[in-house]
């Protein structure tokens, strides 16, 4: 060893403890990226495929994606999506002309099978769709259809699995699946197509429609300040409201994103629909008040927050409101269109902040940002921005 680094150049060798050191911090700073999801290579996302495969060979996947994911092999094309997720694995992939985005669910909640005196045991199908009915009134403060509740207990929408052994597989993988906020809302929602489609699923794995990232920059980062990116920026603007009165109206009650960012939107493949990616933490309003009062204790309001939803804290009874404050209108317009605030100092301007910004735009923006709007503004800031788009179009 000892003769081998001494072989090295001369230079590398009188700076050994140097190159050693240098050498060690590198890789301990790559291990932690690829530790913390920051970096990802798709040969982990061919992992999560050989590691669901290999579960389908032994009979214990199964789900309308395990045959092209496993045999046919025609999904291709794996590419990993990095950034710190709160899901085990999620990747896109190529399956004939539609692009899919697999994400993983957790396995680590209380199974749907028991055992009875060392014997496995089941719901039956009667217990199963009322069990399913429960956990959606549970997460959604909504009593499903009976229809849409049958849908639900199976993965595929028509088939009704005759195997029993096969048919208890499905009612695990449903199980934890429907835990799933995303793969819920998705499910559930399919006919008003405001959330990504659900594809499929195999194992604990579930596919939806791909979305194209918005690739607009803002802030500090957008330099070409061109009046066809301003063009584009109000066209993603008008995208962004309709999204928003969407999630207020076509629902029993309005749906709250509590964490809003723009690279949580995405386009469906034909450009013609903005969607939102991160079902995580979309949530109808009483639910979100629900886990507001679940807080048991708050002495200000900074207390009823989660994330960019809130509420206030009642001072006489120390507990939170059992109402929802944020509005996603407000917090658009504070956070995407206007911009925010960075060490209280320095202002980066938002979507809709330019040198071709007017002035009444710019005052509608802040009015909406600093308090909840009213329809009438809501309506006065959806016209401007139509009518400013229409005057650079022309
Ligand atoms: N349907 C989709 N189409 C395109 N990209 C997607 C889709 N779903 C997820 N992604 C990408 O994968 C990333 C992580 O996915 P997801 O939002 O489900 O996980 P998360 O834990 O909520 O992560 P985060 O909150 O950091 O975005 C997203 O930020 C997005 O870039
Ligand atoms: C569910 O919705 C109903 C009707 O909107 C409401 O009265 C009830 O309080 C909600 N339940 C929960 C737990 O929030
Ligand atoms: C605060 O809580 C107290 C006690 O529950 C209640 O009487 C009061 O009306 C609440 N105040 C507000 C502003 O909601």
């Amino acid at each position: 060893m000892i003769l081998l680094t001494r072989r090295l150049p001369g230079i590398l060798y009188s700076y050994r403890y140097v190159v050693y050191s240098a050498a060690t911090i590198i890789s301990t700073f790559i291990y932690f990226l690829f530790k913390w999801n920051l970096l990802c290579v798709n040969l982990q996302a061919w992992r999560h495929v050989e590691r669901v495969c290999s579960l389908f060979d032994k009979g214990l996947a199964l789900g309308s994606l395990c045959a092209p994911l496993c045999i046919s092999k025609d999904i291709l094309s794996l590419t990993c999506h990095s950034f710190q997720s709160a899901k085990d694995a999620v990747f896109s992939a190529e399956w004939h002309d539609i692009k899919l985005v697999f994400k993983s669910v957790p396995m680590d909640v209380q199974p749907i099978h028991w055992y009875d005196n060392g014997v496995l045991k089941y719901p039956t199908e009667k217990e199963f769709l009322s069990t399913i009915r429960t956990i959606v009134k549970r997460k959604l403060n909504l009593t499903l259809a009976y229809d849409t509740a049958v849908r639900l207990t199976h993965l595929k929408p028509s088939y009704e699995e005759q195997d029993l052994k096969k048919r208890h597989l499905e009612m695990d993988h449903l199980w934890y699946l429907l835990q799933d906020n995303e793969y819920l809302l998705s499910t559930i929602f399919t006919d008003k197509d405001i959330f990504p489609q659900p594809i499929g699923t195999c194992g604990p794995y579930f596919a939806v429609e791909y979305l194209e990232p918005i690739r607009i920059t803002t802030g500090v980062f957008s330099v070409e300040d061109s009046l066809a990116t301003w063009s584009l920026k109000l066209k993603l603007a008008l995208n962004i409201l309709d999204l928003l009165e969407e999630l207020d109206s076509s629902f029993r009650e309005p749906f709250h994103l509590c964490d809003i960012k723009l690279n949580h939107f995405g386009y469906t493949s034909n450009r013609k629909k903005l969607k939102f990616i991160d079902l995580n933490m979309a949530f109808p309003r009483t639910i979100i008040a629900s886990l507001f009062k679940d807080l048991n204790f708050c002495d200000k309001d900074l207390d009823c927050q989660y994330l960019d939803c809130k509420a206030m804290c009642n001072k006489t009874s120390n507990m939170c409101d059992n109402l929802v404050t944020s509005d996603n209108h407000q917090i658009i317009c504070e956070k995407i269109f206007l911009g925010w605030r960075m060490s209280n100092t320095v202002q980066v301007p938002g979507l809709l902040i330019s040198e071709y910004t007017p002035d009444e735009l710019a005052s509608i923006l802040r009015q909406c940002a600093n308090a909840r709007p009213d329809t009438e503004l809501k309506r006065r800031l959806y016209d401007i921005i139509y009518e400013v788009l229409q005057a650079v179009n022309v």
